[in-house]
């Protein structure tokens, strides 16, 4: 059955303000909704774009990789690579600020900016990822369905936005090693293509 698609991700060769906006809407919604992403709640709008203009300026410097999903409502998620790493370190990067939007949760659109961002990583020369996300919680399920492998758990790593603690789980994924998504490929959509100007759609999907 053929579907319509949703979204399109893209990677941002340079952030502009419509884009930090876009962005700081994201984010707060996501701290609003109980998510534990570095910031506390009340995330006001001031905090939510100075964060987003620091990542404006690491995309610049090529320090970060930054992909958005949009819909026809605007940015509805993101998620970045940090490649600003020390010199004994090229072969790695840290994925960071995995962010959906709630009104466009459990569709796909998660597993889409997954499979997105490891292929960026590729084409970045990245082979080995690291990223962290609160136990139990929908990102480590997400990571754990895709086939990351976890390394461990440290309590009471961090607040929840509304307060009290968390604990945070640790996932790696060796790129070099076959691709263990691709058992869920055919829940998740097609596997995107690496070979792409910037700022060009890297894949849309909502069969997922
Ligand atoms: C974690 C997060 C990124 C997941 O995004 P998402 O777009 O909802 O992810 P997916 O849709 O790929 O998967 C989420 C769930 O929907 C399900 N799903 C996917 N497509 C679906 C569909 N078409 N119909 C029904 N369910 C579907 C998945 O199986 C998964 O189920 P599970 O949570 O019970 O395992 C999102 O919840 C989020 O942004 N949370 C707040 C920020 C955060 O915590 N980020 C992670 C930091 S580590």
């Amino acid at each position: 059955m053929t579907t319509t698609p949703a979204w399109a991700v893209h990677r941002l060769p340079a952030v502009d303000e419509p884009h930090v906006e876009a962005l700081a809407d994201v984010l707060i919604d996501c701290v609003e909704g109980g998510a534990s992403v570095s910031f506390m709640h009340p995330l006001t709008r001031d905090r939510a774009v100075a964060f987003w203009r620091r990542v404006a300026r690491g995309v610049a410097t090529d320090e970060r990789v930054l992909l958005v999903a949009e819909d026809e409502q605007g940015v509805c998620g993101t998620v970045q690579l940090i490649l600003d790493l020390p010199e004994n370190q090229p072969h790695r990067a840290d994925v960071v600020k995995m962010l959906v939007h709630r009104r466009a949760r459990r569709r796909g659109l998660g597993a889409s900016l997954m499979r997105a961002v490891e292929a960026e990583a590729r084409v970045c020369g990245r082979t080995l990822l690291v990223l962290d996300a609160v136990t139990g919680g929908d990102g480590a399920r997400l990571y754990e369905r895709l086939g990351w492998v976890r390394v461990g758990d440290v309590p009471r790593f961090a607040l929840m936005p509304h307060g009290g603690p968390c604990g945070t789980t640790f996932y790696y994924r060796d790129l070099r090693i076959g691709n263990p998504t691709h058992a869920v490929r055919s829940r998740i959509g097609p596997v995107l293509s690496p070979k792409r100007s910037a700022g060009t759609p890297m894949h849309s999907s909502i069969d997922t």
